[in-house]
């Protein structure tokens, strides 16, 4: 039993320094048109020909001593707002309308050009990524991209630097783009660095053109130096290399043999995983071979890689051709595949069917989903189910991480084929 409320929110912290910018024009959530408050609505309760809601606001000055402000127009003289010229422009336009003969003109004041109702510290309008959301990458703690352009459009100036020092996949990095600001993204991740770059590449950025990656391996000293201060961190890294993913979200700990999974589709459209095995050391032999072929075996995977930081012995090289090949997405492959991160480096991939990586993995796991009936979660569901698969290595406590919910895997291991409903015949 618990014993407290489900949390149900996060707080936003503002500090700022001297000539801090706060555009109050992006103060404002634009209306649904589909959810309006009951007050908007009655306020707005005209319709044009097009479906367009206005309402019919006030032309005459309140204030009664503006001798250059007062006229005649449409046969009515008051004291107006608006310049006779500004006044006859309006009325050119189909903005301004008299109700009847003889009585008092009115401004027409569409919904749709105004701003939106003023925000406050209580924002509903942006959902969670959830399973279905579009922009849903994979990552576990993504957060929606209109709440980081929102808060960086309030904020920030077009040209301004936005840093985020914990960027997770990138989002802020997305939305500061998007808006015409610099920015540099920083995170203790790997995997974290592959989706934002993953994300970079799906808009159209180039890489050394348009952004620069520091601290990622880009030769083999580089990544020999990765592995000894950090295994486990070279395991995350190289698995990027091959478009893998990590076993159990990358937590250390116990790999049971398998240290990621790379998923794929074959010929029956299934998404199926192949089992990767990542070395760095020096100690390599030909029982890492026939190890990875009973890790296979018994997790049943057609296919295999082994990611070596050195070059395989000539046994291991055998035991891997003894293993033979299979057929995958109607091409004869080899069982198991061994490459070195030389290869890598070299630009060479496993030869695999089309590969999932982790972004269109998650499309089609939200494809997926999307077939069957969506259905909300219970709040009993979002105060249970974690908000993502994995913990981030060097984050913070999962519990202090779970800030949205995903009520779907994040992956799915296996999509079955689902027999299509017959149409009824109609009548
Ligand atoms: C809540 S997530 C950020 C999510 C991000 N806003 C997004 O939309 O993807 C926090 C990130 O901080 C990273 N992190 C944790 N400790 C860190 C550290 N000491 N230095 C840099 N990044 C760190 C984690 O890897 C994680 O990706």
């Amino acid at each position: 039993m618990t014993r407290r409320l489900p949390t149900n929110h996060d707080v936003i912290l503002l500090y700022a320094g001297a000539g801090n910018v706060w555009n109050e024009e992006h103060a404002f959530s634009p209306y649904d048109a589909d959810n309006l408050p009951t007050k908007t609505a009655e306020k707005y309760g005209h319709r044009d020909n097009e479906g367009r809601r206005y309402q019919l606001d006030n032309l005459i000055n309140p204030n009664p001593n503006r001798p250059n402000l007062t006229y005649e127009f449409l046969g009515v003289t008051r004291v107006w707002r608006w310049t006779r010229e500004r006044m006859q422009a309006a009325y050119d336009a189909g903005l301004v309308v008299q109700p009847a003969p003889g009585r008092v003109p009115r401004f027409k004041r569409y919904l749709d050009e105004q701003r939106g109702m003023p925000l406050d510290d209580v924002w509903t309008d942006i959902p969670p990524i959830n399973s279905q959301a579009a922009e849903r990458l994979g990552y576990p703690t993504q957060k929606p991209l209109a709440l980081l352009e929102r808060v960086i459009r309030l904020s920030t100036k077009p040209g301004d630097l936005i840093l985020d020092p914990f960027c997770g996949c990138g989002t802020a990095i997305e939305a500061a783009q998007n808006l015409g600001r610099g920015w540099i993204g920083i995170d203790v991740t790997v995997l974290a660095i592959d989706v934002v770059e993953r994300r970079l590449h799906r808009m159209k950025l180039k890489k050394k053109v348009d952004y620069e990656v520091e601290g990622i391996p880009r030769d083999l000293d580089a990544a020999q130096r990765l592995f000894d201060e950090d295994p486990h961190d070279f395991q995350l890294w190289a698995l990027t290399m091959v478009d893998g993913q990590p076993r159990d979200g990358g937590k250390r700990g116990a790999d049971r043999g398998v240290d990621g999974l790379i998923y794929y589709q074959d010929d029956a459209k299934m998404i199926l995983p192949t089992i990767v095995s990542v070395k760095g050391g020096r100690n390599i032999h030909a029982d890492i071979i026939r190890d990875l072929v009973g890790t296979m075996h018994s997790q049943d995977a057609k296919l295999g890689v082994l990611v070596s930081l050195h070059e395989p012995t000539r046994a291991m090289t055998r035991a891997a051709r003894d293993a033979g090949s299979v057929e995958a997405f109607n091409k004869l492959r080899p069982r198991v595949q061994i490459l070195t991160i030389k290869d890598l480096f070299l630009g060479k991939k496993p030869n695999l069917p089309p590969v999932h990586d982790i972004i269109s993995a998650a499309a089609a796991s939200r494809r997926a989903s999307a077939r069957r009936v969506p259905k909300p979660p219970t709040s009993d569901e979002i105060r249970l189910s974690p908000s993502f698969k994995y913990p981030i290595p060097g984050g913070l406590q999962l519990d202090a991480q779970r800030t949205l919910t995903l009520h779907e895997p994040l992956l799915e291991f296996q999509h079955e084929k689902r027999p299509r409903k017959r149409k009824r015949k109609s009548r």
